[in-house]
């Protein structure tokens, strides 16, 4: 490429030669913090009977209780049931507390209603609460009636899903408020734990009936971590500020006993300025209190700091932290535009002269161009300084070559090297198209996306930088192109490995406006906006993110104020980033409130409303921000309830949700919808549908919470991917069924598919477009082929059958069509066979074998290498029905983080150095390493023969 400015040379040669030690430190403070977790409170139910009735369907604002409420069908309720069944509307419960002298302070603590509640003591209101998962409490006051009896009354709301009282109720005192003597930095905190970041202590508890299932039935309560410190002497002349790059969740941060502030979002970012209360030349001790207690969503959270902290010194003229925002124009394929915008911070009281210095860097390491100014800064103040470039055939960011360039700001003041960051970015040019749907480089790229929570098997939401870039290449294998961070910002390093890959995303803020609980209620202000701000500030430079989603299926999105709160978030967005569109994730309403305020419209689920929208919105583009929720769990081929499995057949969703198949016929159909987000990728703990306990995990992954394929993963594979595909499901484990009809499916990409058993055709049948084929084979032992067979026609991807046409009637005959295979056969296709599928009757099971992609990992105490653990047959085969107990051991310099089998009902602890194969399958997190050397790990189970593999550990100076 050719760049129009001229390349400078610089008098300050070390700069040129890229050589000299940046003077910006910034220290990954991971290491050694010492943790202790806080007790449980008290989370016994009360124990009181309960009893309830259907409520009029809109009792109104009740103020007073009904004179009639004893009459009617009162009948036993059980805390935890679901005595809605689907009902939206309301309903009353009623329990006697019972008698007794009780302190004045006294409250009434309700750890789960579903939706919304109403509560009366004695007939006195007590208070309402909105809001489906998070625990909260009403006083008692002067209701309480000492002789008894002491009626409590409940009118429980349900707007959406299961509902009613579904955790324990009880009696208690306020939480004494804390000391916060662990704060001081005498504090003896010796007997505490060490640990490492990133860190979920939540994930190392025992799954109990009593937690809270939407979040993973894993008890939840407060913790402190402390990391001790030395700062050098001369840092004091510097700015020092830590940053946070995740924590869940409300957490209060102190250096040296002095309260530096508190966070309540548990998914940007923070960061604290440290010069007043630092001890220069000295030690430091900084302490958090994180309080995961109160959620912010419905699904699995987790707690504790989870991402990395690091401790940044800067000159007093410093790059502004997220202050540097590169934007580019690709007017045309020859010429693009590169827009470098650095806000400069002084934290001198006096005026200051710098000379910025902007460097790019092209994605093959070369220096390109370069541009200095010189510009004074204001005293206590800042400045934003610009600078545009022209480049002349820039390598465009895509999803196939996600070519990155590199942006190098330097800061020069009195001729000395002040500061210096570094940027990646990416060159390309997207829109949303109303009939094409998504344009990127002038071509339609159609969105094959997941939505994904934060949470992986034996880490819980502790997820290292490169299991995070793990996971997304898993995704990719499938063929998929794009990622919802559902419903909250990611990780950084999610959005390196992004960039980095070629996986588009679409990056979520948590809340509309600035509530704090998990859906904004009527009120809600944008009086502070700065989460959405911070995650703009922190993401708008990753090529990968296309589009800023401000909300996620809200009670208020169709309404007025719904679009008056999402109007005040899209200016905030746009002051920022006026480059990408805001979204919203709507599930109704579609055509009200947000969509009128909106520039993109996302619609989840409700497949029927696609057309229907695009007709009377017309200049509004499309995308389903979220689909199918099809419920699967992997191995298994038959719904079983009561060990809480749904059956991999593509069959099962929820009312509002939709199979595979049903979704991408929908989307891959419709020019104009942009794409699809699926209901998700992985398997994540809590939200167990379609069950409850003893269901501990999701089953809408398309993998499981290991990221071992569903069937459904060959599903999308086939119709997402570039490459011939068949696949055949179930496994052929059937002992007991000889003779018996088995449905057998086949997936495939390609046009004609023929299955056989034992050698024997069992015919060649038509693949429908989106679809599979089914035959039903009388199980006898031995071996199911399928062979998927390509013909002479269209080789477009788009266009993979070839279409008839019937002379005289003009008619086309497409794949589904009876006449369809008579016809190909005439056409004088020649079917090759161009994938092949086998699945045999294995043997028992004889041995282990262990396979990973991550032969390396990095000695830095956080990365690890996803071992797969198989349980095969003498001749190697996986026994898909195995469930041996594995134990695991290294030697060398490493542990095993965690384990995890894939099993949703599975009690067995993620922390624990044993797993029992699920399906054949479990695996072992390996890692957590301090020095370079040959980490073994070793894995044995009674009546098998064991196996290991070598994993490579290398410190940074190693490398
Ligand atoms: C959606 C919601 C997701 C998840 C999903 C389960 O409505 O946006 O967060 O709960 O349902 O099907």
């Amino acid at each position: 490429m050719n760049w129009l400015a001229i390349l400078l040379v610089f008098a300050f040669a070390a700069i040129a030669s890229g050589t000299t030690p940046n003077p910006r430190l910034r220290i990954r403070f991971d290491d050694n913090w010492r943790f202790r977790r806080d007790a449980l409170p008290n989370p016994k139910d009360g124990n009181f009977k309960w009893t309830w009735k259907v409520a009029d369907d809109n009792p109104g604002a009740v103020e007073t209780l009904p004179a009639d409420l004893d009459q009617g069908d009162w009948r036993t309720a059980r805390i935890g049931r679901d005595v809605f069944r689907g009902r939206i509307g309301f309903a009353w419960f009623k329990a006697d507390l019972g008698a007794g002298a009780r302190p004045a302070n006294t409250v009434i603590h309700f750890e789960t209603v579903d939706d919304n509640a109403l509560v009366f003591l004695n007939g006195k209101r007590l208070g309402i609460h909105q809001g489906y998962a998070d625990p909260f409490e009403l006083p008692a006051g002067d209701a309480w009636n000492p002789q008894g009896p002491n009626i409590l009354v409940v009118l429980v709301q349900n707007t959406d899903g299961p509902g009613g009282i579904m955790g324990p109720v009880y009696l208690t005192t306020p939480k004494p408020q804390t000391t916060d003597k662990e704060s001081l930095p005498d504090f003896n905190d010796h007997d505490w734990r060490v640990v490492h970041l990133p860190h979920d202590y939540i994930v190392e508890g025992t799954f109990t009936r009593t937690a809270d299932t939407s979040h993973g039935s894993l008890p939840v309560t407060t913790a402190w971590y402390r990391k001790t410190f030395t700062l050098p002497a001369d840092y004091k002349d510097k700015v020092v500020w830590i940053d946070f790059d995740g924590v869940y969740r409300d957490s209060t941060v102190y250096l040296n006993g002095h309260k530096l502030g508190t966070w309540p979002s548990g998914y940007i970012g923070f960061r604290y300025a440290i010069n007043r209360f630092a001890n220069f030349g000295g030690k430091n001790v900084l302490a958090v209190h994180v309080d995961p207690t109160k959620p912010e969503g419905w699904w699995y959270e987790g707690g504790g700091i989870y991402r990395h902290v690091w401790l940044n010194v800067a000159d007093p003229v410093h790059i502004r932290p997220w202050g540097v925002f590169v934007r580019t124009e690709v007017p045309s394929f020859e010429e693009a535009s590169v827009n470098a915008t650095a806000t400069i911070d002084n934290a001198t009281t006096a005026e200051q002269n710098a000379v910025v210095v902007f460097e790019i860097f092209a994605p093959d390491g070369k220096r390109v161009t370069a541009e200095r100014q010189s510009v004074f800064v204001p005293a206590s103040g800042h400045l934003d300084v610009s600078q545009t470039f022209g480049a002349r055939h820039p390598e465009l960011w895509s999803v196939e070559n996600p070519s990155l360039y590199v942006l190098r700001t330097t800061i020069l003041r009195a001729g000395e090297f002040a500061d210096q960051v570094q940027t990646n970015f990416g060159i390309r040019s997207f829109y949303f198209d109303v009939n094409r749907g998504f344009i990127l480089n002038g071509k339609v790229v159609k969105l094959k996306g997941t939505c994904n929570h934060q949470d992986h098997a034996g880490v819980g939401i502790a997820m290292p930088d490169g299991l995070l870039e793990w996971r997304i290449k898993r995704l990719k294998e499938m063929g998929s192109n794009a990622y919802r961070c559902s419903h909250n910002p990611p990780a950084p390093e999610l959005l390196d490995a992004c960039d980095r890959l070629g996986m588009i995303v679409m990056d979520e803020t948590r809340h509309l406006g600035d509530a704090h609980t998990p859906k904004s209620p009527p009120g809600t202000g944008t009086d502070d906006l700065s989460e959405l701000r911070d995650m703009v500030l922190r993401d708008r430079n990753h090529p990968s993110v296309v589009m800023w989603s401000l909300f996620n299926e809200e009670p208020l999105q169709g309404t007025e104020e719904g679009a008056q709160i999402f109007t005040a978030m899209r200016s905030t967005v746009r002051k920022l980033d006026p480059t990408r569109p805001c979204t919203g994730a709507m599930n109704g309403d579609w055509g009200q409130g947000i969509t009128e305020v909106e520039d993109l419209q996302g619609i989840n689920y409700s497949i029927g409303a696609y057309d229907k929208f695009h007709a009377a919105f017309p200049n509004l583009p499309m995308y389903s921000s979220e689909i199918a929720s099809t419920v699967s769990t992997r191995g298994i081929y038959a719904n079983d309830r009561a060990r809480g499995y749904v059956s991999a057949y593509d069959i099962n969703k929820p009312g509002w949700g939709e199979t595979a198949e049903e979704s991408w016929s929908a989307i891959g159909s419709r020019p104009f919808m942009a794409g699809e987000f699926v209901w998700t990728g992985f398997d994540y703990k809590g939200e167990p549908t379609p069950y409850g306990w003893p269901c501990i995990n999701s089953h809408f992954g398309i993998m499981d919470i290991c990221g071992f394929p569903k069937d459904n993963f060959f599903y999308y594979q086939a119709w997402w991917g570039d490459k011939p595909l068949v696949h055949i499901l179930p496994h052929w484990n059937w002992k007991g069924k000889e003779g018996q009809p088995i449905d057998v499916w086949v997936y495939s990409n390609q046009p004609f598919v023929e299955l056989s058993l034992n050698g024997k055709s069992l015919g060649i049948k038509p693949m429908p477009r989106y679809g599979h084929v089914e035959w039903k084979v009388p199980y006898e032992p031995g071996w199911l082929i399928a062979k998927a067979y390509a013909d002479s026609g269209p080789s477009d991807k788009n266009e993979p059958y070839p279409n008839f046409v019937e002379s005289g009637t003009g008619k086309v005959i497409g794949p589904g069509d009876p006449r369809y295979v008579k016809l190909a056969k005439d056409w004088k296709l020649t079917p090759r066979a161009v994938a092949t599928a086998e699945v045999d009757t294995t043997g028992e099971p004889a041995a282990i074998r262990l396979k990973t992609d991550v032969k390396k990992i990095l000695a830095d105490r956080e990365d690890l290498s996803p071992v797969e653990v198989e349980i095969v047959d003498a001749k190697g085969r996986v026994v898909p029905i195995a469930d041996n107990l594995v134990t695991f051991k290294v030697i060398g310099p490493g542990h095993v983080v965690g384990v995890g089998n894939g099993d949703p009902s599975s009690h067995e602890p993620d922390k624990a150095t044993q797993r029992r194969a699920f399906n054949g399958l479990c695996m072992a997190l390996v890692g957590d390493s301090d020095k370079s050397g040959k980490i073994t790990l070793e894995a044995s189970s009674p009546g098998l023969e064991s196996a290991t593999i070598t994993i490579q550990s290398k410190s940074s100076a190693d490398r």
